[in-house]
């Protein structure tokens, strides 16, 4: 039988969904798990408030590559220096950089141009996909990607192949249209989604599935997130169940209308989780945390929704 798939299968792992829905959640965990089991694991955060390096309990990442942990690098990718280094490489003159990017007039074009930012900095992830290590194999045994939430996530992920497609020739051409192979390479990407069990989110999870199906971007687990566990037991559920009204007695009348609210709620996220498997993609559930505070624990116990590997 062949084995199930899994979300280390690839080693360039792309996370996104909707604003909010724990992406960042999800990078977090993946490359705790990763880098516990021993791959040397890179997670890039780009432009965005570094929110795995906090949820980890680490110091918040820059823009330079930094170990926080045993197998664990993060890098926060700031688009100015990522342009500067572009330019300092493929221009190879430094001062031609400041004539041309320092120069405020450009600089208020550059911040105009859609989606330079976004382009940039995908350009970093792929150069740290091709780094070696000194016996040439790969620098990383695993890069994962805390992409930008769904609709800004739809134009990052098509950057790539829009200006290749728009540059005809020369090296801008080379470099996105290398960038496009690595992101529409079943062998090396897979791009993770994160969902809720809501309407909304499950709406939208629907519609950016579609999106990146139709590019031809290689999907892979679909992580359902915050997803209530179910409060009572077997044999509770079927005494509860045996309980065909509502107790006359007041606490118990009250705790009878929580139970029902929270029963409630299990059943609507068993339901989103059936309409999302119609997707087709390996479904991850990660329960609801009920904790005042977000951090590193939470982050541990959500691991044990990992599928082994
Ligand atoms: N399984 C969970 N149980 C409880 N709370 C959770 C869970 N997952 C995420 N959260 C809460 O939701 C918040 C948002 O999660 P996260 O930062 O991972 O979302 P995001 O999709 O990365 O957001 P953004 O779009 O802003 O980058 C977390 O800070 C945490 O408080
Ligand atoms: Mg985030």
């Amino acid at each position: 039988m062949p084995e199930p798939p899994h979300p280390f299968d690839r080693r360039f792992l792309l996370v996104t969904g909707k604003g909010g829905v724990g992406k960042s959640t999800v990078t977090a965990m993946l490359a705790l798990r990763s880098a516990q089991q021993g791959h040397k694991t890179l997670v890039m955060e780009l432009n965005t408030q570094p929110r795995v390096a906090e949820l980890l309990g680490h110091e918040a990442a820059g823009p330079e590559v930094t170990c926080v942990e045993r197998n664990l690098w993060l890098v926060n990718i700031d688009p100015s220096r990522a342009l500067e280094e572009y330019a300092v490489m493929k221009l190879r003159f430094r001062a031609l950089y400041k004539l041309v990017f320092e120069n405020p007039v450009m600089q208020s074009l550059v911040r105009f141009v859609p989606g330079l930012n976004d382009l940039l900095m995908l350009g970093k992830a792929f150069n740290h996909e091709r780094e070696t290590d000194e016996d040439g194999g790969p620098a990383w045994d695993r890069i994962l990607i805390d992409a930008p939430a769904t609709g800004h996530g739809i134009t990052f992920f098509r950057l790539p192949k829009i200006i290749r497609d728009a540059v005809p020739a020369g090296n801008m051409h080379r470099e996105t249209a290398e960038m496009w192979a690595l992101l529409t390479d079943p062998q090396r990407t897979a791009v993770h989604l994160v969902a809720l069990p809501e309407e909304l989110p499950v709406r939208e999870t629907t519609e950016l599935h579609a999106h990146l199906r139709d590019l031809g971007l290689p999907l892979g687990h679909l992580f359902l997130n915050m997803v209530p566990p179910p409060l009572l037991d077997a044999t509770t559920r079927a005494d509860f169940d045996r309980l065909r009204s509502r107790p006359a007695d007041a606490r118990l009348g009250l705790l009878w209308d929580i139970t029902q609210v929270r029963l409630g709620r299990e059943a609507q996220a068993t339901g989103y989780a059936e309409e999302l498997s119609a997707l087709r993609l390996p479904q991850v559930t990660l329960p609801m945390q009920y904790s005042p505070t977000f951090g590193r624990p939470q982050i541990e116990a959500l691991l044990g929704a990992l599928p082994a590997s």
